[in-house]
């Protein structure tokens, strides 16, 4: 049976009642009226009708027809209620959303329902109109929740520009564990576009680590860090962080956007200035952002890419600033080169600045064991906040900030996410610590992803790819035009290959790329493939594709 029906009663001051209706293990939702429960001999001959159509998209049709009619709205709610009530003999076939939004959507006793009804029904929306995107093999009626009739127009019209301009995200879905050939979307390919650099995210040990946490220590904090969500396996990963780092004090975040979102604010005010590298990663900017400082580039503060005369220019400028931060990524994430790290202490010591470094990419990357850019350079004490992720090389999730005890002590109090946001499960923790053992004891798996991205490197352009100067596995490969970049993509896909294409806002207009990443994961074979393909995939799009 392909539908049971199962009535919920919700809060009784909604006044409605709540059905959901399972369709081969989804739950979809409709919310009626009880009052106005119809009588058969008014619904027979409708669900006669409905049944009656061969195609259950003819059934649909018929169902819209009956919902313009200028009847009453208990008669319409009515209506659908039997509607949904009465499975069409087909009725596994699929509708498209778009048709079942839009009778929901035009009916505003359906519509208008409060959203927690809908939320409390568990219904999935937006549902996804694709084929490709029933991975289960679901298939039914799908009923989507609605919205403001305003709101819905303003998205269905931003989808439909971003489409145009070749924009549009769908993200694939990954069936098996991370690692360099994957299964997505029924597919086996090379994958290419992971940041789990060192293989960890699926290493025995950081996996058997998590089992055992969950044991130890179930599933959850069960609080913000500071209200009484901080655990004992928590404190020994910010232990074991900070030596690593070699700083005095490490603050973990559920994520490295939050550690930029929650720390950059927290150290400046509105009598300071920040002073930036224009290539920084958006959770930077947005980080900036929130901040009471001065930032914009209109005013100055922004600087050309690795540019130090315009940063010791800008700097000669802010003088009279209370505080200035300068801040960069160590790996920049789009390009793959380095922060020139020591050019950059230099001048924040000279002009009395101090420096923030977003090391997400070179941590587990770059320096000893990975411990990231200020390691590499040998900066240790002369970089005043280090930002790394957990969740990249790591394997795992999260982010933190790296420094002194005092700005520990300081984010604790004023680190918003760190305030407002529930602490890590203590798995994660747990995997994490596993994680460092296994970079600070193993130097197979640095020494791996270092051999790959020589190889890929060395080999892509001996085939005659622009790299643009990357330095690290951060390998793009330059198209320029979006739609080009985005064909290319397909076509690689289509080789088995999965390389995604990275197009504005993440990178300038025009400055399309494909990001490679070669990582520990990949064997020499999957990179031979994968070779092979983009050889082969430029052939076939002719060289003007890569400008
Ligand atoms: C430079 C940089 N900073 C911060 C982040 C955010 O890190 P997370 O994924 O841990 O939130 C990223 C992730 O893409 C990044 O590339």
């Amino acid at each position: 049976m392909l539908l049971s029906l199962r009535l919920d009663a919700v809060p009784a001051h909604v006044g409605q009642t709540q059905i959901g209706i399972r369709i081969k293990g989804k739950t979809n939702a409709l919310c009626l009226d009880p009052t106005q429960s119809g009588s058969d001999s008014f619904f027979a001959p409708l669900t006669k009708e409905l049944h009656s159509q061969a195609n259950p998209q003819d059934g649909l049709t018929l169902f819209e027809d009956l919902m313009m009619e200028p009847i009453d709205q208990s008669a319409r709610l009515k209506i659908l209620h039997r509607a949904v009530e009465s499975p069409h003999p087909r009725q596994d076939q699929f509708f498209r959303r778009r048709e079942v939004s839009r009778v929901a959507g035009d009916h505003a006793g359906v519509a208008n329902l409060p959203q927690h009804v809908f939320d409390r029904a568990e219904i999935a929306h937006p549902v996804v109109d694709d084929r490709d995107h029933c991975r289960d093999g679901t298939r039914g009626l799908r009923y989507t929740s609605t919205m403001n009739a305003t709101l819905q127009n303003w998205l269905t019209g931003q989808i439909e520009t971003l489409k145009a301009e070749n924009l549009y995200k769908v993200p694939k879905i990954l069936e098996t564990p991370a690692g360099g050939r994957v299964r997505m979307n029924g597919k086996e390919v090379v994958n290419l576009s992971s940041n789990n650099y060192l293989g960890l995210a699926n290493h025995p040990k950081v996996r058997e680590a998590a089992l055992r946490a969950i044991d130890q220590w179930g599933v959850g904090a069960g609080a913000v860090r500071w209200i009484g969500g901080t655990m004992s396996v928590h404190e020994e990963l910010e232990n074991r962080l900070a030596k690593f780092k070699h700083t005095e004090a490490v603050l973990v975040f559920t994520g490295g956007f939050t550690a930029n979102s929650g720390c950059i604010p927290a150290v400046l005010s509105n009598e300071d200035v920040v002073i930036s590298d224009e290539l920084n990663h958006a959770s930077i900017i947005d980080g900036v952002r929130l901040s009471s400082a001065k930032y914009k580039k209109s005013e100055g503060y922004v600087y050309a890419h690795k540019d130090m005369e315009q940063l010791e220019s800008i700097l000669r400028a802010t003088q009279s600033f209370a505080k200035r931060m300068i801040i960069t990524d160590g790996v920049f994430s789009m390009d793959g080169d380095i922060a020139p790290l020591p050019d950059i202490a230099a001048l924040a010591e000279q002009y009395d600045a101090f420096v923030m470094v977003d090391d997400a990419h070179a941590s587990g990357v770059l320096g000893k064991n990975g411990a990231g850019t200020a390691s590499h350079f040998n900066l240790y004490g002369r970089v005043d906040i280090q930002l790394g992720t957990l969740s990249k090389a790591l394997g795992v999730i999260g982010g933190y900030i790296a420094g002194s005890a005092a700005l520990k002590d300081w984010l604790i109090n004023r680190g918003r996410p760190y305030l407002f946001s529930t602490a890590h499960p203590p798995m994660v923790a747990a995997a994490l610590i596993a994680a460092l053992d296994v970079m600070e004891n193993d130097p197979t798996p640095m020494e791996r992803l270092w051999a790959n991205t020589r190889w890929w490197k060395e080999n892509l352009a001996a085939q005659g790819f622009d790299t643009m100067g990357s330095e690290t596995p951060i390998t793009p490969v330059y198209v320029g035009d979006e739609a080009a970049a985005q064909q290319m993509e397909r076509l690689l896909w289509e080789e088995g290959v999965y390389a995604l294409s990275i197009v504005y806002p993440t990178v300038g207009r025009g400055k399309a790329r494909l990001r490679t990443m070669p990582s520990a994961a990949h064997t020499q074979e999957d990179l031979e493939f994968a070779l092979q393909a983009f050889v082969r995939v430029r052939e076939k799009l002719g060289t003007s594709a890569l400008a």
